[in-house]
């Protein structure tokens, strides 16, 4: 059973550990730091354990009325479990209780998991960033998904 809680300071070492298993481009950790400070004043970043060991976890910012999707990871061992969906699925339930009219993320133009998890949930590919990641010379494309007010 996946379970789902605020990032906090006590699961930085797990986090930082998998971030730096997914991403050649890692996140610090003192950039996940600062998601902690924001996952306690409102925020809506989250990590998903399965019978207590990290699995995943999502950084979110929302800003006005746009939310956007700044980091997912799901460890190797757990991925094609539904791990990536449920954190998905629950920031886009989230984005839509707050009022959100877009939900909008960038993603490696080669990474096409990722990109068939965001087009089931609704996400278009709207623009290409040239050169995003610049180590690799590789495209970033920006999708978005257009999101309805969920009534309470
Ligand atoms: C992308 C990622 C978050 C997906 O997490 P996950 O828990 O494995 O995803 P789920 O099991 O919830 O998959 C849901 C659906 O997404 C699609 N999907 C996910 N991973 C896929 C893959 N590697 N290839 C093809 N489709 C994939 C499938 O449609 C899948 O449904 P299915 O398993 O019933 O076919 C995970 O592979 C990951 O952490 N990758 C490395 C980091 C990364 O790329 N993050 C995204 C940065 S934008």
């Amino acid at each position: 059973m996946i379970e789902e809680q605020a990032l906090a300071e006590s699961d930085l070492d797990e986090v930082v550990d998998l971030e730096r298993t997914c991403f050649s481009d890692a996140w610090s950790r003192e950039a996940f730091e600062d998601e902690v400070d924001r996952a306690a004043h409102g925020g809506y970043s989250r990590v998903a354990r399965i019978g207590g060991e990290l699995a995943g976890y999502l950084i979110s910012w929302f800003i006005y009325d746009e939310a956007h999707l700044a980091n997912l990871a799901v460890d190797p061992r757990w991925r094609r479990q539904g791990v990536g969906r449920t954190m998905l699925q629950d920031f886009l339930r989230e984005a839509r209780l707050r009022g959100c009219s877009v939900a909008h993320l960038e993603v490696r133009a080669t990474n096409d998991g990722a990109i068939d998890l965001y087009r089931a949930h609704g996400f278009q590919p709207v623009s290409v960033r040239k050169n995003y990641y610049q180590r690799e010379h590789e495209d970033a494309l920006v999708m978005a998904c257009f999101l309805r007010r969920e009534e309470e």
